[in-house]
């Protein structure tokens, strides 16, 4: 969706909706194209044993891949980049974003 000069994307995720701004920290490439699915995991609690998980939840870059997490704006990547997310809430039949 465009909000003035922005353009939103707005993912429902697990019954919740979360916005992120359409631009790539990387290179600028249109975020919210990209594919929405989980990413590979390998944390000490399974050994770092590759498994799959967050599904639904990760964005992939359509320029590059990067990964950003739709709940947070993190991306994997590089945990000290944050997109900036836009709190979203319903009223009806419309979605209400706040800048
Ligand atoms: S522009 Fe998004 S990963 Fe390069």
């Amino acid at each position: 969706m465009r909000v003035g000069r922005l353009e939103i994307g707005v993912f429902n995720v697990g019954g919740t909706l979360h916005a992120l701004p359409n631009i790539c920290t990387h290179q600028f490439g249109p975020l919210c194209l990209g594919h929405v699915g989980g990413t590979v995991l390998a944390r000490a609690e399974t050994g770092y044993r590759f498994e799959w998980g967050l599904d639904g939840q990760i964005i992939s870059c359509p320029w590059h891949g990067l990964e950003f997490d739709l709940t947070t704006g993190r991306c994997l990547a590089y945990p000290r980049v944050r997109l900036r997310t836009y709190p979203v809430r319903v009223e009806g039949e419309e979605i209400i974003l706040t800048a």
